[in-house]
């Protein structure tokens, strides 16, 4: 069978982890950084998550795709090389593969132990295409090795994961793949600002599926920390917030507790907040400005009926 080349693992190595959730746990508002969501149970829960039909930005994200399929493709052009930023299981990049027909594939994830499996069998199914993958945290900084070919490197990022990011973060993360896509450009998903009520639901739904997965942060950090949390003692909590255009995802405190973790300890009291999420929304007009901000000159933006969801492609 035809394997991937793994271009190493440029991930955050374990120390710096410790001090990134002791810095956040021990700062004034404590917050906990939303990659800790995405431990083996987190990223199981997230895809749980993508099945509920509360959450809306999946199935719209993918209908915009298929609806719009061939204007997508005449957008980007065939061929070059596909870089896919968080790639998890590869399934939507490769969903273009017939159509895009890249003759490389590199792969990105914060993770490279499950993305190896994942490139290892579309290497397998597609082996006129050069696959490589790497591990990286790609929240800090993208570098391209230069063993990556850099005619028309296509940047693919969908899902809407650019709203994770603070404003300032995006605009850094769009200008590093602006600088590093060599003529090629960026296709990515963004969610859209729309009515509190469809939100909410989407970040709270009646299964709780949402609620666990924000929960389990806790035990994705007592297992990297060495930390006591006992999620018994928390609530999920969701905030719409107009002024910064986010969903606020935070865990509530539902009684005085101590967590300690090797060489510190953090006391909360009741009704404290950590925060764990921000989920961004944007609008037509705001995503096309932080994108020429970013350097992209040509912009075209597809989205769905209901004008949840938008798939842009940048160059
Ligand atoms: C990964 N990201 C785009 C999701 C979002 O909607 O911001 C993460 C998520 N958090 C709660 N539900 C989904």
């Amino acid at each position: 069978m035809q394997s991937p080349t793994i271009l190493g693992n440029n991930s955050t190595d374990h120390l710096d982890l410790v001090r990134e959730i002791e810095a956040g746990l021990l700062a004034e508002s404590p917050s906990i950084s939303p990659k800790f969501l995405y431990d083996p149970l987190g990223s199981h829960l997230f895809t749980a998550i993508t099945l509920l039909p509360e959450y809306y930005p999946t199935n719209t994200e993918k209908d915009i795709f298929s609806r719009y399929e061939n204007q997508i493709i005449d957008a980007i052009g065939v061929g070059g090389t596909l870089i896919d930023l968080g790639a998890g299981n590869c399934q939507k990049a490769e969903s273009f593969f017939n159509s895009l027909k890249p003759s490389n594939y590199l792969a990105i994830d914060f993770s490279i132990e499950y993305l190896k499996d994942a490139v290892t069998k579309l290497a397998g199914k597609y082996p006129h295409i050069e696959m490589q993958c790497m591990g990286m945290d790609f929240s800090k900084q993208i570098l391209i090795p230069e063993s990556i070919s850099d005619t028309k490197r296509m940047f693919f990022y969908p899902g809407s994961s650019i709203g994770n990011f603070l404003t300032s973060e995006a605009l850094h993360l769009l200008r590093q793949i602006k600088n590093q896509a060599k003529g090629g450009g960026l296709l990515f998903g963004v969610d859209l600002m729309k009515e509190d009520a469809v939100l909410k639901l989407a970040y709270d739904d009646p299964l709780k599926i949402t609620a666990a997965f924000n929960l389990n942060i806790l035990n994705s950090v007592n297992s990297t920390l060495g930390s006591n949390f006992n999620i018994d003692q928390f609530d999920h909590k969701v905030i719409i917030n107009h002024t910064e255009n986010r969903v606020e995802l935070f865990l509530e405190v539902l009684e005085k507790v101590t967590i300690t973790w090797p060489g510190n300890s953090r006391v909360l009291n009741k009704g404290d907040l950590i925060h764990t999420e921000n989920s961004h929304k944007y609008t037509v007009k705001s995503i096309s400005e932080l994108l020429k901000n970013a350097g992209f000159g040509k912009i075209q933006i597809w989205t769905d009926p209901k004008d949840y969801f938008a798939v842009v492609h940048a160059q």
